[in-house]
């Protein structure tokens, strides 16, 4: 990576002003899912082994601006410490008096969770002055939240404008390993795209067309393209008004000598839940009364073919409601597949993440990356914000 991280300053004594991701998923105040929390552990190990003074930063969902009790970190903290075996003074906001005082009475190894950040309109504002102000904390800033990296906030890139900015080893682990997506992937190389909306993925299907040998479209997504193909599909979630742009896809993929395979089979329910009727039906039959839920067995085999035969996978989305028992057969054997692989595999995006943590098969994935749509922006060839901000080496 070109971007100069926390190895390449003299952090010892210094206030680091750390952005992470934390914005892990929560039933009440139990958190879910710690992957995120994990992830920024060796940054945070790595600064206290150095002397520094560690002052983390995150958001927590979309509080839009205002401050929402169920929003507040102090689940994160409690569970960071338990991680780091340290306490984590965890603050009940991220600007003003208290919080300078604070941070100015730390000592070196010391380590403060601010408020989430959200709290505050002027965050996602990328407010200079907010900016400012949260720069006012540390000596320099260090970025470790790839997750959120795409989004050009005060804490996550208006900050650097004040102090100077170094990459933490989570956000240099990701960019290495995406980047090896773009930089010349071994062939053949696979994206295998699923999720619900066609309308977040058109980014990265458009850009990724030019560099992948096949494209594999599953999930609620793939109802639009099944429309795109003249195909009747039922009460299926699809996106009407993107069948233009799917078409387009499709004939892109075929002219450039792509391979672009589609759902040839779905199974179908009246609604997604647990005990309803499910049948399996050929994409040219799906009832009118019926919803696409999971991708059939001929398409399974037809993708895990595809996914086997490659060297370079790349996979976001799950193929279809597999939070629904019923339904998840589809997603599973992607996953399966993907494990399989002999090369480099990568698996982005919330949902796909927790399909392979279910599936038992996380350890056999090349890089399980932190962010969903960051590292979409990231293979759509776009600049992330996050990471323009930093120093170069
Ligand atoms: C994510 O979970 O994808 C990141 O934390 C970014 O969150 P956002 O989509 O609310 O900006």
């Amino acid at each position: 990576m070109a971007k100069a991280t926390i190895r390449d300053v003299d952090v010892s004594g210094k206030r680091c002003f750390c952005r992470v991701d934390y914005n892990v998923p929560l039933k009440g105040t139990e958190i879910t899912d710690d992957t995120r929390i994990r992830a920024s552990l060796p940054t945070i190990q790595y600064l206290i082994d150095h002397d520094a003074k560690v002052i983390l930063a995150s958001h927590l969902g979309r509080p839009k601006g205002k401050v929402v009790e169920e929003l507040r970190l102090n689940p994160v903290a409690k569970r960071l410490s338990e991680l780091l075996g340290k306490q984590v003074l965890k603050l009940d906001d991220c600007v003003g008096q208290e919080v300078a005082a604070k941070v100015a009475a730390m000592k070196p190894k010391d380590v403060i969770l601010l408020e989430n950040v959200r709290f505050y309109p002027e965050e996602e504002k990328n407010d200079r002055e907010f900016a400012r102000k949260l720069a006012s904390l540390g000596d320099i800033f260090v970025n470790d939240a790839f997750g959120t990296a795409h989004r050009a906030h005060a804490s996550t890139a208006g900050i650097a404008e004040f102090i100077p900015g170094y990459a933490g080893f989570l956000m240099e682990k990701e960019i290495s390993a995406l980047s090896k997506l773009l930089e010349n992937p071994d062939r053949p190389f696979t994206a295998v795209i699923g999720g619900a909306k066609v309308s977040d993925k058109l980014g990265i299907l458009k850009n990724l067309i030019d560099r992948v040998d096949a494209i594999l479209i599953g999930g609620g997504m793939a109802n639009t393209f099944l429309l795109s193909q003249g195909y009747d599909v039922g009460t299926s979630l699809a996106e009407p008004d993107k069948v233009g742009e799917a078409r387009e896809i499709v004939e892109k993929a075929r002219r450039a000598g792509k391979t672009i395979l589609l759902p040839e089979d779905v199974v179908v329910a009246e609604k997604p839940e647990v005990g309803v009727p499910v049948k399996v039906v050929s994409v040219d039959s799906i009832p009118s009364g019926m919803m696409a839920l999971d991708i059939g067995p001929k398409t399974r085999k037809a993708f895990s073919e595809q996914i086997s035969r490659s060297r370079t996978v790349f996979w976001n989305g799950p193929m279809g409601v597999f939070e629904v028992e019923p339904f998840r057969g589809g997603t599973l054997e992607i996953a399966g597949a993907m494990a399989a692989v002999r090369g480099f595999t990568v698996v982005g995006g919330g949902d796909s993440l927790s399909a392979v943590e279910m599936s038992g098969l996380s350890s056999k994935i090349s890089h399980l990356s932190t962010g969903g749509g960051a590292s979409l922006e990231f293979l759509e060839g776009r600049e992330l914000p996050g990471v323009a901000c930093l120093r170069d080496v």
